[in-house]
């Protein structure tokens, strides 16, 4: 698949078949993922994937904050993944200061490139992905054990499609760019 062809077709998916998602090939996916740039190259995101089904079921159920549509997306993923981030390194001097006036806001933007990398190198893989924002970031680091000094940037269902939804529409690229 060529690299257009890839960030056009990729969707988010909701429904997912039974097909069990092993933690190989979640394995080869992160390892593409890797090649994601970052600040300083600081590679601070990291990757929790859960195949367990009680704990993917505590994800479901005790951390989406109500929201129906994820607990539905979750419950019927064969995996999870939590993105996390290492607190403090990204857009950070080794003293401590920020580089810049933006704060903690590198970091989340490592985040985001990582996990469209991450999104991409499973659709190549032929699986399908959603990314969530909507969760309680308290319960979710409860419930998976998060790691002293790290955040939740996003939660990540994943597996094999079981729909084909058409994409939403995008602005052109006019709507978009201003050439001066
Ligand atoms: C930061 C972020 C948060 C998102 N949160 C959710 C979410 O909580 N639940 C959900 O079903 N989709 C979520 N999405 C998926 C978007 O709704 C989706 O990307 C958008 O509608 C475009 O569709 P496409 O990914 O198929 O191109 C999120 C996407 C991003 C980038």
């Amino acid at each position: 698949m060529n690299a257009i062809d890839c960030i056009k077709e990729r969707r988010s998916i909701r429904k997912f078949s039974d097909k069990e998602v092993t933690a190989d090939v979640i394995s080869g996916v992160v390892a593409t993922a890797a090649y994601a740039p970052s600040w300083k190259n600081s590679q601070t995101t990291r990757y929790i994937a859960v195949l367990d089904k009680e704990i993917k079921n505590r994800l479901a159920k005790e951390c989406m904050m109500d929201f129906e549509y994820n607990i539905g997306t979750a419950s019927g993923a064969p995996a999870m993944v939590v993105v996390t981030t290492i607190n403090n390194r990204s857009g950070y001097e080794r003293d401590g200061s920020a580089t810049t006036s933006k704060g903690t806001h590198w970091q989340s933007f490592d985040a985001g490139i990582a996990t469209q990398t991450f999104c991409l190198a499973a659709h190549e893989a032929g699986l399908g992905t959603v990314i969530m924002g909507i969760f309680d970031e308290k319960k979710v680091a409860e419930v998976v054990g998060l790691p002293e000094g790290q955040s939740v940037s996003a939660l990540v269902a994943i597996g094999y499609a079981a729909e084909e939804p058409a994409a939403p529409r995008r602005k052109s690229a006019e709507e978009l760019l201003t050439v001066k």
